[in-house]
């Protein structure tokens, strides 16, 4: 049985362009996986804290040298990477807030990028640990970056693209609406990405075959 996180991050919960994206991803995903769960985190209705100085001494700290307090610090971060260790995939959905994601989005990552949990090093650098994990981006814009000179602002969607990378995750669909504060393309767009949605899905289902 497979499971689905869906993380969301959009500070907008009616009217929110990003997380109406990835309801229509999560219709297409319940029909493949019909026997499928589905966690919510939603990180505008449950704001996660910043990491703190003790929650980054704890990051550091072997188990067995850890305090009270430096585990109290990190019980967090242990909760939110188990939630992510126990899915296949992963859905996240995300605006573009000046030129990056929102600092909400941001804050999860730096309580589950985590050396010794989500990623390791060795003599060559870094590795991921969840390399097992399919990752799907529901991206949304309210101006046009792609192919167009604000293409190199752009970094929530190479951002995204590293740091699930950076845990060894595979961005394996990108859905990208642009435009969504043009009335004039909005429609257009709307449809392109839920295509690209239906091909994704037509995607798997040959390579499974
Ligand atoms: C705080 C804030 C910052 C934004 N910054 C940008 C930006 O840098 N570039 C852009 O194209 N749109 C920007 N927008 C527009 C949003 O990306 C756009 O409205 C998008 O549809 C918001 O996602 P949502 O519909 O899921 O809420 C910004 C919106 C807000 C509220």
């Amino acid at each position: 049985m497979k499971r689905l996180l869906r993380i969301d991050c959009s500070s907008r919960i009616v009217g929110s362009h990003s997380r109406n994206l990835a309801d229509y991803f999560e219709k297409k995903w319940k029909l493949v996986n019909s026997s499928g769960t589905v966690i919510y985190r939603d990180l505008a209705k449950q704001q996660l804290p910043h990491i703190q100085n003790n929650t980054i001494e704890g990051f550091y700290t072997p188990l067995e040298h850890m305090s009270p307090e430096s585990k109290q610090a990190t019980a967090l971060s242990d909760e939110l990477i188990e939630e992510l260790k126990s899915v296949d995939d992963i859905l996240i959905s995300s605006p573009l807030y000046n030129l990056n994601i929102p600092s909400n989005l941001k804050a999860y990552f730096d309580q589950v990028v985590r050396v010794g949990r989500t990623f390791n090093t060795n003599e060559k650098g870094y590795y991921g640990l969840l390399e097992d994990k399919s990752a799907y981006l529901a991206t949304v814009k309210g101006g046009r970056y792609k192919g167009t000179f604000m293409e190199s602002h752009d970094f929530q969607e190479p951002y995204l693209k590293a740091i699930l990378g950076h845990m060894g995750i595979k961005v394996r669909g990108l859905f990208s609406l642009e435009g969504t504060s043009d009335n004039g393309v909005l429609e257009q767009n709307k449809y392109l990405a839920q295509q690209s949605i239906d091909q994704s899905f037509i995607k798997q289902k040959h390579e499974s075959n």
